[in-house]
């Protein structure tokens, strides 16, 4: 995730900009670049790579600045390179604007831009941002930047430095976290605290629709109609380890709770306006393509895979294609039926995955197309796809996956639907639904979040146990398969998944008493299914927690434990059902002692096979 540094007062900016920069490194990035006044003109110095990349541009120069902005790019719009970092400038270079999130409008005001005579350098949303400054300014930077916002649609935290106006900063917040440090004749911005450790810690935390306007003596914060609000200052008490964190113990647990912002984003600008349908500008492959494909193989691995399995069910459903899902590492050997009629999809959070890579170079060999379901902007696998989706989860540092795989669940509803559409298989009424419900699914995540104490009670009385087992049918089958691997992963516990039906066939023979089971039973068609086998079950004096869609009632008669999910789409259960089972996870190996971030024998990118 990209990160912002700004500051205004009496010392020299650049190296209070780098060294702020360079606590922010922990977030992941790909390029970076600073801008500041001097002598009456606006420089923009930016660089792909390494922070290092910049310092050694820098190296040698002599700066004056006393203001100025910094960021560090995670490319989501535009590969890393050297034009696409950020600051990005108007045509005149009077505006430097960096950015965090993503504008979700920035095509149409793009053009619009252009056909008012403005020149664009990058491939990014955000260099709208500047030529919109431009556009607007009539002398009034705070005015022209509430003009700027009232246009724009999605997520942002952005800064500003104006040649107009050298001795303020304009940040603004919406969706995307923004800090504000107060200093003595000096403040400062970061998009992250840890950036500011160094020099202070009061803070305010800016709320979405603030704005904030820094001088050298004061910091004024306005809402987006120019009313003044009144901060409450923020004392930061955490140590600069934590911090990095968020606050929270650990990177996963962080990631975990990024879940609603980063599904927001998975979204963002795919959704028709009126929520009829699904735009997916990526994907250009014609009507008579698409059309033709009569096959689909989805490959990935570990969690991708499991991601895979839930896009097998929901393209299969809706789109009525014919989908297998195979794990990257046999597909390639297990000479798989393809011709040019059919379509690969390969997940991977990273795009680096040596399996993932080898068994699409495969699949393209023998004729078929391939999309690209990755969060790396310019990765390997996106490189050599057909055609890249994008999950925008920002980077994830912890090995274990979670807001990785729940946005490549989102990016899998994408497709789904958008084969659906465009093969009239699903009548518009359905279609709208499911895509009302997925709008939803980001503020649902939060409930689960926010209620998830029986967790607690689960993990005090199971720490100990030395396997668990996840059970559930259909859809809730491939949730049970990626809730078992974050168990063994970081807890160490021996966990296995089963489809429920097929326990009575050899696996019953391991449920004795005391043994956990955690049923998932969010599927109605199937909950009569469900009840009996967590009765058989039970039967052997397994203990039983089950997992349900709120409304399902009965479930507390069979089970011993019941959590609940918000009610939604059934085909959408898997985004919210894999959440406490993440929380689970990771509570079981705090509790357990494990190294919860880096788990033994494990890498976050596997790039051999
Ligand atoms: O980067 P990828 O998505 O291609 O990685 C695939 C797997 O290695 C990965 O999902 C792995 O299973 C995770 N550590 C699971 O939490």
């Amino acid at each position: 995730m990209c990160g912002i540094m700004g500051y205004i007062g009496p010392r020299e900016a650049v190296p209070i900009i780098m060294e702020g920069l360079q606590k922010l490194e922990y977030r992941g990035y790909d390029s970076s670049g600073v801008a500041i006044i001097e002598d009456g003109v606006l420089n923009v110095y930016k660089k792909v790579g390494k922070l290092a990349e910049l310092k050694n541009q820098l190296n040698g120069m002599t700066f004056t600045a006393m203001s100025g902005i910094g960021h560090t790019r995670w490319a989501t719009h535009g590969r890393p390179s050297d034009v696409n970092a950020h600051p990005h400038a108007d045509c005149q270079g009077r505006f430097a604007v960096v950015h965090n999130g993503i504008i979700e409008n920035y095509l149409p005001l793009r053009e619009w831009l252009i056909s008012m005579g403005h020149k664009f350098l990058s491939e990014t949303d955000t260099e709208v941002l500047s030529h919109l400054l431009e556009e607007f300014y009539e002398g009034d930077l705070v005015q022209t930047v509430l003009r700027v916002i009232d246009k724009i649609e999605g997520s942002f935290a952005m800064v500003i430095l104006s040649l107009d106006e050298p001795g303020t900063i304009v940040a603004a917040r919406q969706d995307s976290p923004l800090v504000v440090g107060l200093g003595e004749g000096e403040n400062f911005l970061a998009s992250d605290i840890p950036a500011l450790l160094a020099h202070t810690r009061r803070t305010y935390i800016l709320a979405d629709g603030e704005i904030a306007v820094l001088t050298r003596e004061g910091v004024q914060v306005i809402d987006q109609f120019g009313n003044s609000v009144e901060k409450p200052v923020f004392e930061v008490k955490w140590e600069a380890a934590q911090a990095e964190k968020g606050g929270f113990d650990h990177f996963m647990l962080k990631e975990i709770h990024e879940q609603p912002s980063a599904l927001k984003d998975t979204l963002s600008g795919r959704i028709n306006p009126d929520g009829t349908g699904v735009l997916l500008n990526e994907i250009t492959m014609t009507p008579e393509e698409l059309k033709n494909i009569n096959k689909i193989y989805i490959t990935a691995c570990g969690t991708a895979y499991h991601a895979g399995l839930v896009g097998k069910h929901v393209i299969e459903k809706l789109a009525r294609i014919p989908v297998e899902a195979d794990i990257a590492s046999e597909f390639r050997y297990r000479d798989p039926m393809i011709d040019d009629k059919t379509l690969l999809i390969v997940v991977s959070q990273s795009g680096e995955t040596a399996d993932t890579l080898a068994a699409m170079r495969e699949a393209r060999r023998r004729g078929a197309k391939a999309i690209a379901v990755t969060n790396v902007v310019d990765s390997t696998v996106a490189r050599e796809a057909d055609y890249v989706l994008y999950t925008w989860a920002g980077p994830e540092i912890a090995v274990a996956s979670t807001k990785a795989y729940t946005t490549q669940l989102m990016a899998m509803y994408l497709l789904a639907l958008y084969f659906a559409e465009r093969r009239g298989t699903m009548p518009r009424e359905e279609l709208k639904t499911v895509i009302r419900e997925m709008k939803k699914l980001s503020d649902k995540v939060k409930v689960i979040l926010d209620n998830c104490q029986a967790i607690d009670k689960f993990v005090a009385e199971y720490s100990h146990c030395g396997s668990a087992f996840f059970i559930g049918r259909g859809l809730d089958h491939t949730v049970a398969q990626e809730g078992a691997l974050k168990l063994k992963e970081i807890s160490y516990m021996h966990a296995e998944a089963y489809a429920a039906g097929e326990l009575k066939h050899g696996t019953l023979a391991l449920i004795i008493q005391g043994v956990p089971v955690i049923a998932l039973a969010t599927q109605q068609a199937l909950f009569e299914k469900m009840v009996s086998n967590i009765k058989e079950v039970k039967a052997r004096d397994a203990t039983v927690i089950a997992l349900a869609m709120e409304g399902i009632k009965e479930v507390e008669k069979v089970a011993d434990h019941v959590m609940h999910i918000p009610s939604t789409h059934p085909v959408l259960a898997p985004i919210l059902s894999v959440v406490p089972l993440q929380l689970l996870a990771y509570r079981m190996a705090v509790a357990r002692g494990s190294d919860v971030d880096q788990p033994r024998n494990l890498a976050k990118s596997v790039t051999v096979e």
